[in-house]
């Protein structure tokens, strides 16, 4: 069975990048066999990183509590999906911080990416796909981007879909043949 991480990207209150990444949680337990989770960053509230060791050399040692929590839920996934806004053309700090304080559990697992903003988030992707190569993941070729976020919500604070669904379902299917080709290399 593969375990997805779904990662949600900002923390601010009043915060959109839940509404897509409970969605796209949803859609992933349909596809059964799959162990999903949604990783909430505001229950990892990690200080700017300033650890002595590089995350890269710490043998799965982390000095401080939360990262040492964090690594634990990362490095039990096959896989990640990351719910990402777009902060001044780039990826939100809180995030990038959080990516920053591990490295090895990362390592050789598929990363894809959910996002929104003026240019529905593409920004911010293409960045968070340097920083993942660097992690020695793979960030896959599809992702789903939400054009117009602020529009996005119906009158009950719901997130619409219809528009969404064939990016979504495309982007899980490359998402999970990612997860098992690489989960079946790492065990090799
Ligand atoms: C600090 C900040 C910078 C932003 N910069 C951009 C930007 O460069 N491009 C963009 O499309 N949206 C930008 N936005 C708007 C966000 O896309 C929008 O607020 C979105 O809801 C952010 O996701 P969040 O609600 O999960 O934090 C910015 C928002 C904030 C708070």
């Amino acid at each position: 069975m593969l375990n997805i991480k779904i990662i949600i990207g900002s923390t601010r209150e009043g915060r959109f990048s839940e509404k897509p990444a409970q969605w796209i949680f949803e859609e992933i337990k349909k596809q059964g066999d799959i162990e999903a989770e949604l990783i909430d960053l505001r229950d990892y509230p990690l200080p700017f990183f300033n650890e002595a060791t590089s995350p890269a050399m710490n043998k799965g040692i982390y000095a401080n509590e939360v990262a040492g929590r964090l690594a634990k839920k990362i490095e039990e996934a096959d896989g990640y999906i990351i719910a990402a806004p777009e902060y001044n053309h780039g990826y939100p700090a809180v995030l990038k911080n959080a990516m920053d304080f591990i490295y090895n559990e990362w390592n050789k697992k598929p990363v894809g990416f959910v996002s929104w903003g003026g240019v529905a988030g593409a920004r911010s992707v293409e960045q968070l796909r340097l920083v993942a190569i660097e992690l020695q993941m793979t960030p896959i070729r599809n992702a789903v981007h939400i054009p117009s976020f602020w529009t996005a919500l119906d009158e009950g604070g719901k997130l619409k879909t219809e528009s969404l669904q064939k990016s979504a379902d495309d982007f899980i299917a490359q998402l999970l043949w990612w997860a098992k080709a690489l989960k079946a290399a790492r065990i090799s």
